[in-house]
């Protein structure tokens, strides 16, 4: 095996602290002429929703749709930062659910909420409201619409973008013979999270996903948004959906660049392509590909699962990195799945090395971002912050929180002692039960 080869491939996908600093910078300026209504990679979409209180109460429907699944669930709030889903329904979204028409899928969900509705006998006659997230960009004017800005995620059903998402779930429900529930709430799922820790937590003001894909929302102060163009003037403070999954001022390697070129959205979500769950397989596949290709891998036979995109994903990744055995059992393993039934030591030392570049530098950015917004809502980290982060990558990955933490420790110092790190598991959930109740008091 050539280790200049891949010694020089690790240091491309290596962050120095001064290029985390200049990241830093550019994010703010991309913040900044997101929030005024110039060009930036940063959408900064107001969500039309501030922080909860606490107290809100009541018992809502759930749609959850924006990743490799999608949920249905009801959640009790009870007040006093209680919050119980009690009843719950998931399903897997397969390529072609995602990549129909826009009708089909939403006579898809609408057909599960009807099937949700019955199994948990819920009377079609009692009137309900629905918490509705939606993982995606959308251009809201107010909480109750918002009109696909483009899909991300490989989502690509057609006559969708540029429509009210909630009109066409409404439609559905009605073709589907739905009609007691109304769509009290419309929100991201970065914005669901953030509620559903904010509920609990008063320090809480960064919601973040670090799973299929990635994004943040955060409490604005409303001077700060200046493309503010709404009729009302909007309370002090309101959530903004960032987007940044695609940010685009980060240095790329030309697997970043390869990768980019084959997707759906060439050009755009540049920063989630780098770091969300979506893409690390393919990442990863693409640098075993070339050290193939130059023969410093396997020899240099190519075995089919590389050949082609779509054989390992982030649960892969994960676990070939983590395997500490002396002889690299699990990664042999998982090799001998993958049709390679030959590896030799080397070869699944170097898989090794190149699934933690690809997760070491996600949790990077990742850290990189999260620290961006912290900074620019309190420069010299004055106060405490709780971040609420949900998502595979943060939940699933053996030491990604622990990356997180050493990063924010080598950026900020002892004041990064002031930063919580916390799992919001299904938090966007919640979160809609308490925009629906928030919007309903
Ligand atoms: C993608 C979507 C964004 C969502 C994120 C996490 O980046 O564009 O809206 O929050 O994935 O699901």
């Amino acid at each position: 095996m050539d280790n200049r080869l891949l010694s020089r491939i690790e240091r491309s996908f290596k962050l120095p602290l001064s290029s985390t600093k200049k990241i830093i910078k550019s994010f703010h300026s991309e913040m900044s002429k997101g929030l005024s209504g110039g060009k930036s990679s940063l959408a900064m979409l107001p969500a039309f929703i501030g922080m909860p209180a606490g107290d809100e109460a009541g018992r809502f429907i759930v749609l959850d749709l924006g990743g490799t699944n999608f949920r249905v669930q009801e959640v009790v709030l009870e007040g006093g930062g209680k919050a119980q889903v009690t009843a719950e329904n998931r399903f897997g979204l397969k390529k072609k659910d995602i990549t129909g028409t826009g009708k089909e899928l939403f006579d898809f969900i609408a057909g599960k909420i009807k099937d949700f509705m019955q199994i948990y006998k819920i009377s079609p006659n009692e009137k309900r409201c629905l918490g509705f997230t939606f993982s995606f960009p959308m251009d809201q004017t107010d909480i109750t619409n918002g009109s696909l800005i483009r899909w991300t995620k490989e989502f690509s059903a057609t006559g969708v973008v540029g429509r009210d998402v909630v009109s066409l779930l409404e439609s559905a429900l009605k073709r589907k013979g739905v009609n007691n529930i109304r769509v009290a709430a419309l929100l991201n799922d970065t914005v669901g999270t953030l509620l559903a820790k904010g509920y609990t937590d008063r320090e809480c003001d960064l919601g973040v996903i670090l799973g299929t894909g990635t994004n943040a929302s955060y409490p604005e102060d409303t001077v700060k948004i200046r493309k503010w163009r709404g009729a009302k003037k909007p309370a002090r403070r309101m959530l903004i959906n960032m987007e940044w999954g695609n940010f685009n001022k980060l240095p790329r390697t030309v697997y970043d660049e390869r990768l980019d070129r084959a997707t759906s959205n060439s050009g755009m979500q540049t920063m989630e392509k780098m770091v969300s769950g979506f893409y690390l397989g393919e990442i990863t596949r693409l640098i075993s590909l070339d050290l193939i290709k130059k023969k410093a891998l396997f020899s240099g036979d190519m075995p089919a699962a590389f050949a082609r995109p779509g054989r390992f994903g982030a649960r892969e990744v994960f676990n070939m990195e983590r395997d500490n055995s002396k002889r690299l059992n699990e990664i042999g393993k998982i090799l001998t799945g993958l049709g390679i039934s030959r590896s030799t030591h080397s070869d699944r030392g170097s898989i090794k090395r190149i699934c933690r570049v690809v997760k070491v530098r996600s949790a990077h950015i990742g850290t990189a971002a999260m620290a961006a917004v912290i900074l620019w809502m309190d420069p010299k980290i004055e106060r405490r912050h709780t971040i609420a982060i949900d998502g595979s990558l943060f939940e699933k990955s053996p030491g990604y929180r622990k990356y997180i933490k050493l990063f924010l420790r080598n950026l900020l110092g002892i004041k990064a002692d002031r930063i919580k790190l916390a799992l919001a598991n299904g938090g966007s959930g919640k979160g809609a039960a308490i925009a629906a109740a928030i919007i309903n008091s």
